[in-house]
């Protein structure tokens, strides 16, 4: 299927399938165990329903929101994800060209494939990036990271993530590790420093897969107590916090507002602890336990985003972004650069419509009144 003929992000992760290696299939594809939480974050969605309005004048539809006081033109965002350039030698500047065309903020993973120095080169004015961090046991290592980041004025925040101080037990990954290839398996930033290692750098025999490689130098010994005030010792980003699937955990991270600006509630797209629960999920719980969090910080989400509507629900129920991990890498693996723009044009053209199905002009618009979340509530 060519990228003008993909409809949906179904379409795009069939013609990327078609494409790349089955080395980068198994890794992207891949989720923890049994796949449950994958698969409970794609099809939780289908279990809310909308409440559109009649009456409404829709002529007009804005999808502009702001990310931390920072406009972007839709309230979708990509996710950290590594190894971009395993899809397309396009790799993660690919997916930040497009960005720039859609307005889109782009979070560039620790263990991206390209240098965030090469991500964010060219960047548009007002172009919006975060750096995500898996700190290093050789913390000296993050810090030097942490030390680069703040020389780039187009990365506005950290965002540590926390939902994967192991990686989770991925099969697909596993199984495909052997397929010969001269594809980049080692982070740009985490090989020996260098980029052009990420480009010739083997994957080692007894790595089980790219994600077990990718996380041989992360630190499993973070914690509230020690973590963060390190952070802030190195860094005066504002901080953003990716993996929290407890209300108690989105609580305990609002009480260090204003230090930490924002959380991700996410389950790492499933490639974590299998079972852990789709974000939408959390953000109930948060709803119903401790809906100040809601004001104290942004919260955003990621995970299983199909459809525009899937978009429009999450924002409904209060998230204040929405974040795709999948999607970008396929519409990469699919037309390189053309193949993410053709991601984001779809998304938004989808967020659009139903925006305008239901009868709101922009998005701050959104509330619970847009909803019937009662099924998933009862889950
Ligand atoms: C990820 N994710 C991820 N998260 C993160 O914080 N740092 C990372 O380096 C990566 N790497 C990564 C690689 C691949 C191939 C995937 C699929 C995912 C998780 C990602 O940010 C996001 O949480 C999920 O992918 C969201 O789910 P969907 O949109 O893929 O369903």
């Amino acid at each position: 299927m060519s990228i003008p003929e993909c409809l949906n992000l179904d379409d795009i992760e069939q013609a990327a399938t078609q494409k790349i290696s089955r080395k980068a299939w198994g890794y992207y594809y891949s989720a923890g165990d049994d796949l449950i939480s994958k698969t409970l974050n794609n099809t939780v969605y289908q279990n809310i329903l909308l409440r559109p309005r009649i009456f409404v004048d829709c002529t007009n539809c804005d999808t502009s929101t702001t990310f931390l006081g920072h406009k972007v033109s839709v309230p979708f965002f990509v996710s950290p994800a590594a190894m971009a350039r395993l899809a397309h030698p396009d790799g993660e500047h690919g997916i930040a060209e497009a960005c720039a065309k859609y307005g889109a903020m782009q979070l560039i993973s620790n263990n991206a494939s390209q240098t965030p120095e090469q991500v964010v080169a060219g960047a548009q004015p007002g172009q919006v990036f975060g750096w995500q961090l898996y700190v290093q046991t050789d913390r000296k290592k993050s810090e030097d990271m942490l030390a680069r980041i703040q020389k780039l004025p187009a990365v506005k925040f950290i965002c540590l993530t926390l939902d994967a101080p192991v990686p989770g037990k991925r099969e697909h990954d596993e199984r495909t590790k052997n397929v010969a290839s001269n594809l980049p398996v080692r982070s740009a930033v985490m090989g020996d420093g260098s980029p052009s290692a990420a480009s010739t750098t083997p994957e080692p025999e007894s790595s089980g897969g790219v994600g077990k490689a990718l996380f041989a130098g992360t630190a499993p010994d973070l914690t509230w107590k020690t973590t963060l005030p390190w952070l802030a010792k190195h860094t005066n980003l504002p901080i953003v916090l990716k993996g929290l699937q407890t209300h108690e955990d989105a609580y305990l991270a609002s009480l260090h507002a204003p230090q930490v600006k924002g959380i991700i509630l996410s389950n790492h797209g499933g490639r974590a602890a299998d079972t852990a629960p789709p974000a939408v999920h959390t953000l109930l719980e948060i709803r119903k336990y401790c809906p100040s969090v809601l004001d104290r910080i942004e919260v955003w989400v990621d995970g299983g985003i199909r459809r525009g509507t899937d978009v429009v629900k999450a924002l409904a129920l209060g998230a204040k972004g929405v974040g795709l991990g999948r999607a970008p890498l396929f519409g990469l693996g699919a037309g390189g650069r053309e193949g993410v723009e053709r991601v984001l044009e779809i998304l938004k053209a989808e967020t659009e419509t139903a925006m305008r199905l239901l009868g709101v002009g922009r998005v701050s618009e959104l509330g619970l009144r847009h909803v019937n979340a009662r099924k998933v509530e009862r889950d």
